[in-house]
């Protein structure tokens, strides 16, 4: 059974922009709406897998967003190593602590990049099926994370270069499913990196609409057969069910406006 890490959305809110669709949205967010619709995205992932929680820091808003929090790989022997993440920002910067002391109190191995290095975690580091680590840098990881990423823990790669600040983290734009499907948005991508995609995935990559890309589509959870996200147009759907794949929706207007949805919620750990 897969495992993720949740974080409440206590403390939640907009208060500073760090990316374009948290422009406009300063002091926006309905709280409670927030906690709702978090409860429901809680509901539905732990129908199907299970989820931990880490206690949420006031004064650190974006904490909810776990998927950035670093990136967990399972080695062979059962062990679990944890690549804690270093923010661009200086307003997420501290949240790294909270994680790395979560993570080793709970027994993994912690490791972290280099100091300059810049890397948000498994929003830009999304393992596919096959086990090849796909990485989305330019906007906020930086590209020589991956070198140190791939030195350290021994994967084959797969890097991609993002080009459009609305889609800054790679799992805003990107989605590696259960048998080698994905799901991505081609506007997000630099040209080279559609044609990387085309040929590491085939007939399998499903391209999304500008409308499902701005509803957040590609920020999906993938577990077994069920694709969880925000919102999916009927054509989206139907691309899903004739893969095997199932939509399941869930309203998470509230962190749209904070520029996240259904993935960056969690964190596969
Ligand atoms: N406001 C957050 C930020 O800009 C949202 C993070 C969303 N996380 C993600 N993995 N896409 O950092």
């Amino acid at each position: 059974m897969k495992r993720f890490l949740m974080c409440e959305p206590r403390f939640f809110e907009v208060c500073y922009v760090i990316n374009p669709w948290m422009e406009g949205n300063l002091g926006k967010v309905d709280s409670e709406l927030a906690q709702q619709q978090w409860r429901n995205l809680y509901g539905i992932v732990s129908g199907l897998a299970s989820v931990s929680l880490i206690e949420p820091v006031a004064g650190l808003p974006d904490m909810v967003f776990t998927a950035n929090a670093g990136l967990v790989q399972s080695k062979e022997d059962g062990k679990k190593e944890f690549i804690v993440s270093s923010f661009r920002h200086a307003e997420r910067q501290p949240e790294a602590k909270h994680f790395e002391k979560f993570f080793s109190s709970l027994g993994y191995r912690v490791r972290h990049l280099k100091e300059e290095t810049i890397f948000e975690g498994a929003g830009d580091a999304l393992f596919d099926s096959q086990g090849r680590l796909c990485f989305g840098s330019g906007i906020r990881s930086e590209s020589h994370a991956l070198d140190e990423i791939v030195d350290m823990l021994d994967v084959e790669a797969c890097g991609l270069e993002l080009v459009n600040p609305h889609w800054y983290h790679l799992d805003t734009a990107f989605c590696p499913l259960p048998e080698g499907q994905a799901i991505a948005y081609a506007k997000a991508f630099a040209g080279k990196s559609v044609d990387t995609l085309n040929h590491a995935f085939g007939e399998s990559i499903i391209w999304v609409s500008e409308t499902d890309a701005k509803n957040f589509a590609c920020n999906a959870i993938s577990i077994n057969q069920s694709v969880i996200m925000h919102s999916a147009s009927a054509e989206l759907k139907t691309a899903l069910k004739q893969r095997g794949l199932e939509v399941i929706e869930v309203d998470v207007s509230e962190f749209l406006k904070a520029g996240g949805a259904c993935k960056c919620l969690t964190l596969e750990i």
